[in-house]
């Protein structure tokens, strides 16, 4: 029997996951079986137990389930303890593991596109788990200044003092969603705007050179702005690469090539 993985969320079935990991595994000449894994929502737990018990060797987790696999950890890396988020498990000595690959997934993608992060002016917006998870990774990468800004900015503000002391000497700010100015290198769609379809107004004054946004797969106001001003833009499957590549570097010790695979 081939070494068993799988990703674990609700809904799954829209999960890329499996033809990621079975493309790398693939490339590297290594055997293995990758699943989705539909769990109850209030059935996450038991599932991870079960797949444990069963024999299998690494669980992606995704949406609603990177917070409660966070809690469920023994082991983090300082990473996913900054995130307050877990995508990645694995039992090491017998030992529950959690890493956050989310934000460094990111980073590999936006270098791969050949955009300049180190003393990079960064905007983000929104202010929930997919902003928390890219910051350390962002400012680990060399950003000067990440602003988060946020429909409800209290959110926004509330992130800054959690993760002021995480991100070494760059300047995290916060700002409100609808009072947008000023000049960056990097604008990153990380609301959940373009998963449920709604439309957000970057107003003209704003300056910047590259949009990534974090959605993939879906209709982007924010991309269409960006496309009309004529910057270099990017919808976030790179991301999705990255993410991938990493949780099998973690459970392979290989790293497959993302330009391979975008
Ligand atoms: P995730 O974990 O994917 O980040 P989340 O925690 O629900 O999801 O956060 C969604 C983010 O998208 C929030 O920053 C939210 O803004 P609020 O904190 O004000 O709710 C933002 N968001 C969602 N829909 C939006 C919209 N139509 N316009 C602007 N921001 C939006």
């Amino acid at each position: 029997m081939p070494k068993h993985f799988a990703v674990i969320g609700n809904p799954i079935e829209q999960s890329r996951s499996p033809e990621l990991h079975h493309a790398f595994a693939k490339d590297q000449g290594i055997e293995l079986q990758y699943d989705k894994r539909l769990a109850a929502l209030d059935g996450f737990q038991q599932s991870v137990e079960d797949f444990f018990a069963e024999g299998g060797l690494g669980l992606n987790v995704t949406v609603p389930f990177k917070e409660q696999a966070f809690a469920l950890c023994t082991q983090l890396s300082q990473r996913a303890t900054i995130a307050k988020a877990v995508n990645t498990l694995w039992i090491q000595d017998g030992i529950l593991h959690g890493d956050n690959t989310d934000g460094q997934g990111l980073v590999n993608a936006i270098t791969a596109l050949g955009w300049p992060l180190k003393n990079s002016r960064i905007l983000i917006l929104g202010a929930g788990g997919a902003t928390r998870g890219v910051i350390y990774p962002l400012a680990q990468a060399g950003a000067q200044s990440i602003q988060i800004a946020n429909r409800t900015v209290a959110r926004a503000q509330q992130l800054v003092e959690d993760l002021q002391t995480s991100v070494g000497t760059a300047q995290l700010r916060a700002s409100a969603l609808d009072q947008l100015h000023g000049e960056f290198d990097l604008i990153i769609n990380a609301t959940s705007a373009s998963l449920t379809g709604d439309a957000l107004h970057l107003p003209d004054d704003l300056q910047f050179q590259y949009a990534y946004e974090m959605a993939y797969g879906k209709a982007s106001s924010f991309l269409d702005q960006a496309a009309q001003r004529g910057v270099e833009y990017s919808d976030g499957y790179g991301m999705l690469v990255g993410q991938a590549i990493e949780a099998f570097d973690i459970w392979h010790a290989v790293r497959p090539e993302l330009k391979k695979f975008l």
